[in-house]
């Protein structure tokens, strides 16, 4: 049967190239005023909206009809594109030079009132937005994050394609592979009291596509991940995974770069500059405290441990006497802008991650004022301000404590500088390599080593002796991108060799037969001719937030999770049947 509402063009791109045309359109109707005689409606589609005019005296029926329409309903119209009257154009509207006159209207469906607007600026409680996220999805940043996105993984697969990776899936239903989080557990009917975990990262399989011969692999793909989470985290999350054979440290980097610059170039029409700056991870540390530096300011990390080392302030020479350390942040010409109160704050913000206190120096014009000067002798102080190069008109802040305390507090009194100062110019566009980093640190509750990036990294080979003697003096082939102080990408060199990899799980606590039962199919692979290989992965919805300039990664998924894992939509997670407990032979406990 002929559809005589069949659309031909979108409401968003109606245009002054289309005057005098007819033209029939599908939407939702966004706002409508009843001018007595005339009805104006904003309709709506995913391009945009156009204004429809409804005239008695052009069709009395479609305007008697468009006395009951309201907002959200569904409509088709046919009509002729005018130009609209001169003192009736609307500069801010892309089709604000133009109406539609309509002379046949059709109801396609009804709304009820909706809780809410998303084309309206209003403050609506998240909980709302998420559990009626059709109608959040239907605003102007959510269409527009969501087309970013897709935008971002046809780029990428694009350029992959063109350097020759194949795309392939790899199994959702699997063995657990270790990323540092908790699994997300799926019980097997089949096989009654044994479970599937969700992968964390496909990890695993595309090291054993590379001893395949698939030489590289690429895919757009879910992980699963039960952690804390954060603005940056979502329990279910999209990673951009990459893996190549016989490639080193360069060639990876290079496809990187050149991935990341074509999505810039195509997303957001902007051109960073290639190769990225590389840092090594423990320049990061000791410059400004942790592995993901903003690097749009300074405020660099200053160690004053030798500067400070003779003077009588007990906080700092007890610190250092118990092999920690003293560093600063020389906080230039903001002696004015921190107030005591401001100082007090920033105090607050590394006892969060800490430290024991925050002590600071203002250098007015007539000296240095600050509770602690009086434990330092002249020629100390002289030489502590030569240290952090202390002017007239600096604040300098200390933190004395063990080093992961130090680096911790004072990294994150850093961002709270650069933020409140108005430092951060959000302009700017950094992205840095992160490399170098450990292979194992020392876990102090599990009192064993732990892999930082994950147990199938290779250690450099100039390290290798180190295994039984200085395990955390090991360097990781191990690589992190870093955008604007957020982790975008990682990956490593991977060991390919069945010995460095048993000597690695040796060094982590796994024992043999343990390492067996967790890994056996990956050490029997590596027996069977594996290739060198190496890879990264980002994460897509991280960067998609960061291009979309987006608050939270929750805005550019379509349907994200709360804070507590729960999809307020659909009501995941939820109760099950008792039947269908049964059926999984779940011992379970009700009390
Ligand atoms: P990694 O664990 O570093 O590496 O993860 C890669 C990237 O994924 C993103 N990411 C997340 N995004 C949102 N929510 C989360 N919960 C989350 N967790 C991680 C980060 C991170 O940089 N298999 C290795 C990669 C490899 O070695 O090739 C891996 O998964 O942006
Ligand atoms: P107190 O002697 O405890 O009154 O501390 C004097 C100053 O040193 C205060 O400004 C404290 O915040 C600061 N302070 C205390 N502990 C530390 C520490 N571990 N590192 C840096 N400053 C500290």
């Amino acid at each position: 049967m002929e559809n005589k509402f069949q659309r031909t063009h979108y409401c968003g791109e109606i245009s002054e190239n289309h005057i005098g045309s007819d033209v029939t359109l599908c939407g939702w109707i966004q706002t409508r005023r009843d001018h007595g005689g005339l009805i104006f409606i904003d309709l709506w589609d995913k391009e945009g909206i156009v204004q429809v005019v409804l005239n008695p005296q052009i069709d009395k029926l479609a305007h008697e009809q468009a006395q009951s329409l309201r907002g959200n309903f569904v409509i088709a119209v046919k009509g002729k594109v005018r130009a609209r009257p001169a003192d009736m154009v609307n500069p801010k509207l892309k089709t604000g030079k133009v109406e539609v006159y309509i002379d046949d209207l059709k109801i396609l469906n009804k709304s009820k009132t909706p809780p809410f607007s998303a084309w309206e600026d209003a403050e609506v409680a998240e909980a709302i937005r998420l559990k009626y996220r059709y109608l959040d999805l239907r605003g102007e940043d959510l269409q527009r994050n969501l087309k970013m996105r897709y935008d971002i993984t046809r780029v990428a697969r694009d350029i992959l394609h063109k350097r020759r990776f194949t795309e392939v899936e790899t199994p959702m239903l699997t063995k657990s592979t270790p990323e540092g989080a908790r699994d997300y557990l799926v019980p097997s009917r089949l096989n009654p009291q044994k479970f599937y975990a969700l992968p964390q990262s496909p990890q695993l399989f595309k090291q054993i596509l590379m001893v395949a011969g698939l030489d590289r692999y690429f895919q757009i793909v879910k992980c699963f991940r039960d952690e804390d989470l954060r603005m940056d985290r979502q329990p279910e999350f999209t990673q951009i995974d990459v893996e190549m054979s016989f490639v080193d440290e360069p060639q990876l980097f290079g496809l990187v770069e050149e991935t990341v610059s074509a999505i810039y170039k195509e997303v957001l029409g902007i051109d960073i500059p290639v190769p990225f700056p590389v840092l090594k991870y423990k320049d990061a540390m000791a410059r400004f405290g942790n592995d993901k530096p903003d690097l749009r300011f300074g405020l660099e990390l200053i160690d004053v441990g030798e500067a400070v080392s003779g003077a009588e302030f007990k906080v700092f020479a007890d610190a250092l006497k118990a092999g920690g350390q003293v560093k600063a942040i020389n906080v230039k010409k903001s002696a004015e802008a921190l107030s005591r109160k401001a100082l007090d704050d920033l105090a607050e913000v590394a006892k969060t991650y800490g430290a024991k206190g925050m002590a600071w120096i203002k250098v007015n014009p007539d000296g240095p004022q600050s509770p602690i000067v009086k434990f330092f002798k002249k020629e100390e102080l002289d030489r502590l301000m030569g240290k952090v190069g202390g002017e007239v008109g600096d604040a300098i802040v200390f933190v004395a404590d063990k080093p992961k305390v130090v680096a911790d507090a004072l990294a994150n009194a850093r961002l709270a500088l650069g933020r409140q100062l108005g430092l951060i110019d959000e302009n700017k566009i950094c992205l840095t390599w992160i490399t170098e980093f450990p292979l194992v640190e020392y876990d102090e509750a599990e009192k064993r080593y732990v892999a930082l990036h994950h147990p199938f990294t290779s250690p450099f080979e100039e390290d290798l002796d180190k295994f039984e003697t200085a395990p955390d003096q090991i360097r990781a082939r191990a690589y992190d991108l870093v955008l604007n102080g957020n982790e975008i990408g990682g990956g490593s060199i991977r060991i390919h060799q069945k010995e460095v990899q048993e000597r690695m799980f040796k060094l982590l606590g796994i024992g043999a037969e343990e390492a067996e039962i967790k890994f056996g199919f990956l050490l029997d692979a590596l027996q069977y001719g594996a290739p060198p290989h190496g890879g990264i992965a980002f994460g897509l919805d991280r960067i998609a937030m960061l291009l979309a300039g987006a608050r939270s990664i929750r805005d550019v998924i379509a349907f994200p999770k709360t804070q507590k894992a729960v999809c307020l939509m659909t009501q995941a997670p939820s109760e099950v049947d008792l039947k269908q407990m049964k059926e999984l032979k779940l011992k379970y406990d009700l009390s």
